[in-house]
């Protein structure tokens, strides 16, 4: 038996910190709204214009995706409740530079992407961002040639549907037949 759901059930979603430069310093915000589209290419961002984010946004046509490990909770946890506005979340990590001037990007988190904005759609009172992804980075001692060890990265991912929690990734699966390494 099934039971009807009100609102999007597409869950888990990634933890996506965003880093815009806003006025000048650093500043970093949880964005749970955030896919690949485009084969990777691009990412999509929904967010609300109030954001101090998207103000960085709209600044500098740029923003960085950082995928945080399960040691950064406590920094995602402030990233995802308190404003730039009112706290300089540029203390709480590393910052570093790609090639795109102002998307700083999180020293700490394991996975990096550089960004610029290529189309906004408006969909008040959010907005759809969609950026190019310019570069991405990953720790060096997760890649081995072209693959990133995705499991040894300690990600996690979080949940919608009400439940609005954070799940760390679990056993790597194989089906029957297929190869276990
Ligand atoms: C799990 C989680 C997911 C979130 N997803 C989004 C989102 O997709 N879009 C958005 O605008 N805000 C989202 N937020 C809220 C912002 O992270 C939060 O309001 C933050 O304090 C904004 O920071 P800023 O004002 O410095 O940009 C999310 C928060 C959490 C904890």
């Amino acid at each position: 038996m099934k039971q009807e759901y009100e609102g999007n059930l597409l869950s888990p979603l990634p933890v996506a910190l965003v880093g815009t430069l806003v006025a000048g310093r650093p500043n970093y915000c949880v964005v749970g709204y955030a896919a690949p589209f485009d084969f990777g290419r691009h990412i999509f961002l929904s967010l609300y214009k109030k954001r101090y984010t998207s103000q960085g946004l709209h600044e500098n046509g740029t923003f960085s995706v950082n995928v945080p490990s399960v040691d950064l909770l406590r920094e995602v946890n402030i990233c995802g409740s308190k404003s730039g506005r009112e706290v300089d979340k540029s203390a709480l990590f590393e910052t570093f530079y790609g090639e795109v001037e102002t998307a700083p990007m999180i020293r700490e988190c394991p996975l990096n992407m550089e960004c610029r904005v290529t189309d906004i759609l408006d969909y008040d009172p959010n907005e759809g961002i969609v950026g190019r992804v310019v570069k991405s980075y990953a720790d060096a001692e997760l890649v081995n040639g072209d693959v990133v060890d995705m499991q040894r990265a300690g990600l996690f991912v979080w949940t919608i549907g009400g439940d609005f929690s954070y799940y760390a990734l679990g056993e790597r699966l194989v089906a029957e037949g297929e190869e276990k390494d």
